[in-house]
């Protein structure tokens, strides 16, 4: 029974060095010293030898399951801190590599237009008021002089719900609801997002504009010019040359478009001033006294300027943006460039 116990072992041995991880180690402790190992098995069977002879037998068989225990344990350290070792190389952390920075968002080109555009007027005295989107064909039309078969009605696009909502097709209603709820004099401008049937290279659906509107007893349209000169000088930094142009609104008399010197090409003629040298960047005018009339407002004591702009149009010129609809488009390579 003991003759092949010094060959047990020895292979245990070999095997145990061999081990090449906790698991494999773990299965060499089963197999020799497990409950069916094949050391515990000789153990086992001591009860069949000779009585006199157990003790020395016994002694031998525990020496070598203490020399396995022993040598397994060995192993286990050594195998464990291997593992580790391997572990923490795995894991290693080179501080010297840049970091992973997070993106930060960025302003619109719109917002920051619009910004720009409520800086000037804000530092001119004029405050800031709102109005729906979804307005009445009273204050989108009647009310500013466009009565119910006027041809003006034609030349914006409208989005019709019924007969008598619709969206607003500029910010001029907000001029109708502020002047209806307060009394003059009163200097405001509305920023806002307007509607008109219309898509194309300079055409979205939806765009902005910003209103704006001062009447006092004694505004006159040299303050109109004045004012915008400024505020066009302001917005594109630099001294350009501004012209007025007779034109025709509704809801203003007299009226004029405003025009500056092409910002790209300083009035040579170029691709976005289609030669001409102008671009046209605002309508403008005095308060037509029927508005006043809608309004409870005296014409005969009071006088108003109003004007109104596009603000994708500014947008585009201050950033040299060609195609309107990448604005829209939330492309982050483009956005991320202003
Ligand atoms: N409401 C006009 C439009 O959408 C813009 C405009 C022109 C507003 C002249 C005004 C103005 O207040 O005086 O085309």
């Amino acid at each position: 029974m003991l003759e092949n116990l010094a060959e047990i072992a020895a292979k245990a041995l070999t095997l145990i060095e061999q081990a090449q991880d906790l698991k494999a180690l773990e299965q060499i402790r089963v197999k020799f010293l497990g409950k069916k190992g094949e050391v515990t098995q000789i153990l086992k069977k001591l009860g069949q030898l000779d009585v006199k002879k157990r003790p020395q037998a016994g002694a031998q068989v525990n020496q070598i399951k203490q020399e396995l225990s022993q040598a397994i344990e060995a192993r286990k350290l050594d195998l464990n801190a291997k593992e580790i070792k391997k572990q923490i190389e795995q894991e290693s952390i080179d501080v010297s590599l840049p970091g992973r920075r997070g993106s930060t968002g960025r302003i619109h080109p719109i917002t920051r237009t619009l910004e720009r555009v409520t800086q000037f007027f804000n530092s001119m005295g004029f405050g800031v008021e709102e109005g729906p989107e979804i307005e009445d064909d009273y204050h989108n039309f009647t009310a500013l002089n466009i009565a119910e078969h006027h041809p003006a009605r034609a030349m914006h696009d409208t989005f019709y719900f019924d007969t008598h909502r619709l969206l607003r097709t500029h910010t001029s209603p907000v001029q109708i609801r502020t002047m209806t709820q307060a009394s003059p004099p009163f200097r405001f401008i509305c920023p806002g997002k307007v509607y008109r049937c219309d898509s194309d290279l300079t055409h979205t659906p939806m765009f902005h504009q910003v209103e704006g509107l001062w009447v006092d007893k004694k505004v006159s349209f040299s303050n109109l010019k004045g004012l915008l000169v400024s505020f066009l000088n302001f917005f594109f930094e630099q001294n350009l040359n501004v012209r007025f142009r007779p034109s025709y609104f509704p809801f203003t008399e007299p009226s004029a478009e405003v025009d500056v010197t092409c910002v790209h090409c300083q009035g040579q003629g170029c691709r976005v001033c289609s030669g001409s040298g102008w671009l046209e960047v605002l309508g403008c005018g005095m308060v037509h006294p029927t508005v006043f009339k809608y309004c409870n407002i005296n014409a005969q004591h009071y006088r108003g300027l109003a004007f109104g702009l596009g603000i994708e149009r500014f947008a585009m010129l201050r950033y040299g943006v060609n195609d309107l609809r990448l604005f829209f488009e939330n492309d982050l390579d483009f956005l991320g460039q202003f």
